[in-house]
């Protein structure tokens, strides 16, 4: 379909523009309503929000909360190659069941270079080899084996780890529920695993299997691992960037630009599908039928949806380009609704926003400023001296200040040169600080739970089934007086 044929009644709207008109209800407990979503054709999500990839939203605490509560983090590359690589496979080596390549030391080392590893790696535990790269099992040595005197560092860690012969080990195929009875009865709090040669293959630790059992919304890998995603751009050393990221594990690439339906976009997706075949991509912006449709055909797996809506952009000011984003949603699903999954990204306010957005067309929910200001999102908090109020920072990728700290370790003197030259589209703003995100979260799941069941339905997935073909059917528009009925407070 094109522009012409979309409904006059979605021009021009936005999420405050509507009320879902309340359906029958058939669900007896909201808890037990299912809110998994598709991210692409090979992702689902148990809860279907993404937090953005900027400087002021994911890094690594973000990354792996939204991951354990059943979202995904996308890694900002507004920093190096090594920096964003290293925080994807900080993420990966997180909390999964197994640890397939754990962390080791020689039995030559010291204790001060082993305290310096574990502080570096924040890891409690470290296997210690037989010689360097050896991979033969020699040791294990907890932090509460590690002295805290200075006067030890230069000592051999052999003399305080937990030696071979007094280990429990297990074969690399042992089931979790196996591992976690094992370190029940012998009272510890982690299993190395091993072949027949005492060849390291893996780890896996009591913590990391009770914390994945608390979280049965998890969004984990076929290896259990956590769930995350990289940005990326389409310019520079963009491919670099992606070979390191895919090295670190990443699993979805988010080729993120501010004009997505664009030759670039198309030479990059080109590359990347040749060089990286199989990740998935998700790709954007666009906020248009068209711009989703040249998406589609360009080999996207989702496309991003979202021009200026975002609390930190300035582009609809400065430019004029933009789509109102429940019109951007319902424009890109009438054009390939179904065929490749929709993100929509920017403009929620309110919870009711992302149940609006996924019943007109989007299968997931990019969320930035809504995150902001949490403890997961990356800076201080700092304290307003007139009000003793507590507020951290949010800013635009496109922000001065976003983008001069991203130019600080960049070497891609074309990357360099092109920020300098672009005029800011990025504001940056203070936000109130909001405690842990996992409450955000929660506030979300519980919100959207309700949603559905005001839809009729008893999953997320049925809610939409209903509505997609039609969503008008279940709007009710707002008059000036009814949109303030409904949400001054
Ligand atoms: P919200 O409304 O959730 O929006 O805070 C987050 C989204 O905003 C986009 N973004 C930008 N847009 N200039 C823009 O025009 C910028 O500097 C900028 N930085 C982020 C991005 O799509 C994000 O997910």
């Amino acid at each position: 379909m094109n522009l012409n044929s979309l409904d006059p009644a979605w021009i021009g709207k936005t999420f405050d523009d509507f009320l879902f008109r309340p359906q029958k209800g058939i669900t007896e407990s909201r808890a037990a309503i299912s809110l998994t979503s598709q991210l692409t054709g090979q992702v689902s999500l148990e809860l279907p929000i993404v937090s953005s990839n900027m400087d002021s939203v994911t890094g690594l605490d973000m990354a792996e909360t939204m991951a354990l509560e059943g979202g995904l983090g996308v890694i900002h590359r507004g920093q190096s190659i090594e920096k964003q690589a290293a925080l994807v496979s900080r993420v990966k080596r997180s909390h999964s069941a197994v640890i397939e390549n754990p962390l080791c030391l020689p039995i030559t080392a010291t204790v001060g270079e082993a305290k310096l590893f574990a502080r570096r790696h924040n890891i409690n535990g470290i296997l210690i080899e037989t010689a360097e790269g050896s991979g033969v099992l020699a040791g294990v040595l907890t932090r509460r084996d590690i002295p805290w005197q200075r006067d030890f560092d230069d000592r051999p860690v052999a003399e305080f780890m937990t030696t071979f012969d007094r280990l429990t080990t297990a074969p690399a195929n042992v089931s979790t529920e196996t591992a976690e009875q094992i370190m029940f009865e012998g009272r510890f709090e982690r299993l190395p695993l091993i072949d027949g040669e005492r060849r390291i293959q893996g780890l896996i630790t009591r913590k990391d299997v009770r914390f994945l059992r608390e979280r049965p919304y998890a969004s984990k890998d076929n290896k259990a691992r956590l769930l995350t995603a990289a940005a990326i751009g389409c310019a520079g050393d963009y491919l670099e960037r992606a070979d390191e990221l895919l090295k670190s594990g990443t699993d979805c690439f988010f080729i993120d630009i501010a004009h997505g339906h664009s030759t670039v976009m198309e030479t990059a997706i080109d590359q990347l599908k040749s060089r990286c075949p199989g990740v998935p991509l998700v790709c954007g912006n666009v906020a248009t039928a068209d711009g989703a449709r040249f998406m589609r055909d360009i080999g996207a797996d989702a496309v991003k949806v979202g021009v200026g809506p975002g609390r930190g952009c300035r582009t609809r000011l400065e430019t004029a380009a933009g789509v109102p984003q429940l019109q951007a949603i319902r424009e890109t699903w009438c054009a390939v609704g179904g065929e490749i999954r929709i993100m929509a990204d920017g403009g929620v306010k309110h919870d009711k926003d992302i149940f609006l957005a996924l019943a007109c067309g989007a299968d997931t929910v990019m969320l930035g400023s809504a995150l902001s200001g949490t403890d997961e999102a990356p800076g201080r908090v700092i304290e307003d001296p007139a009000t003793h109020t507590k507020k951290k920072i949010y800013r635009g990728m496109t922000s001065p200040e976003a983008v001069l700290e991203s130019l600080y370790d960049s070497d891609d003197t074309d990357a360099v040169d092109a920020a300098l030259y672009t005029p800011p589209e990025g504001q940056e703003i203070q936000v109130p600080y909001k405690g842990s995100v996992v409450d955000i979260l929660q506030r979300i799941r519980g919100h959207l739970r309700s949603a559905v069941s005001y839809a009729g339905e008893t999953s997320l997935s049925a809610a939409r089934e209903k509505t997609l073909p039609d969503p008008l059917k279940f709007m009710v528009p707002l008059s000036e007086s009814s949109r303030r009925e409904s949400y001054e407070r």
